[in-house]
């Protein structure tokens, strides 16, 4: 038996990195996926392979998390390609990191309308369901950010802190009905977003060596270690796990000191 067997499985940003990663392993134990994306070309192709991959069912949808009503209509589509929405990963996010008293006005606003409000309009989308079937669980990928600031990062982490808060209230909330919210915390993972980073810097190969140097394993994480957790969390396997983080960054925010 596949761990996710026919589990219907909503997840943000899934179009690459990360969150293509967790629909990979969500689709290969089983479950029905569904790609909400922005970038609606990238999802359909993503979509494709996942699909020639593991003969699984996939769905893309074009989807703005900073929309409620388009989230909204990802969810109706989800429902009506596969049936109730049964397991939520709030994946869709964007690094906004600035100096604090330079940072605008609209800087502030898009990292919290992906970072956070993102993260509440997929729960709003698919919590009434799960609350009324009394089933279901929602996994939002917050970061080593949500508990570590470095200088120079606002206010990326600001809205990963809420993350995590947004994840307990809503998994205390919700547990009355067997509704699990949980959350993720990944530490440095080599995706595109990682890359962009090390390529705004003086030196980008030296800006990498400096990342890696930095890792008690040497290596920074792979998108599939961080799916490996969602299936987790997501699967049947964690039953009375709700309203906590765990962290995948092989041992980073352990460190004290350097
Ligand atoms: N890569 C890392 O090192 C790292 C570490 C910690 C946390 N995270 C978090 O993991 C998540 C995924 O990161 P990633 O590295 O895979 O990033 P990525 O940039 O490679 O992928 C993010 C995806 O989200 C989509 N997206 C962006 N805005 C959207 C919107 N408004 N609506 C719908 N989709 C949208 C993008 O089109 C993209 O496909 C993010 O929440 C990020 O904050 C990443």
């Amino acid at each position: 038996m596949k761990r996710l067997a026919d589990k219907v499985t909503l997840i943000t940003g899934a179009g690459r990195g990360i969150g293509a990663a967790i629909a990979f392993a969500f689709a290969r134990e089983g479950a029905a996926v569904v790609l909400a994306e922005l970038d609606f070309e990238t999802a359909q192709q993503t979509a494709e392979q996942i699909k020639t991959q593991t003969g699984a069912r996939v769905l893309a949808v074009q989807t703005d998390v900073t929309q409620s009503a388009s989230v909204q209509h990802a969810v109706s589509e989800a429902e009506q390609a596969f049936g109730a929405v049964d397991v939520l990963v709030n994946n869709a996010g964007i690094n906004v990191f600035c100096d604090p008293l330079t940072m605008t006005d609209d800087d502030w606003r898009r990292c919290f309308a992906v970072d956070l409000d993102g993260v509440w309009n997929g729960c709003r989308a698919v919590l009434p369901g799960m609350v009324e079937r009394g089933a279901g669980s929602i996994v939002n990928i917050a970061s080593t950010h949500a508990f570590k600031i470095i200088p120079g990062c606002f206010p990326y982490p600001v809205a990963k802190h809420g993350v995590i808060g947004l994840t307990r209230a809503l998994g205390i909330e919700y547990a009355p009905r067997n509704v699990r919210v949980n959350a993720i915390a990944p530490g440095y993972i080599e995706t595109q977003l990682t890359h962009d980073w090390w390529n705004e810097q003086a030196d980008p190969a030296a800006a990498k060596q400096a990342t890696l140097a930095l890792q008690p394993m040497k290596r920074i994480g792979r998108p599939e270690e961080v799916a490996m957790t969602a299936v987790f969390l997501a699967s049947d396997e964690a039953p009375f796990i709700n309203a906590t983080c765990i962290t995948v960054d092989g041992g980073r925010s352990a460190v004290y000191h350097d």
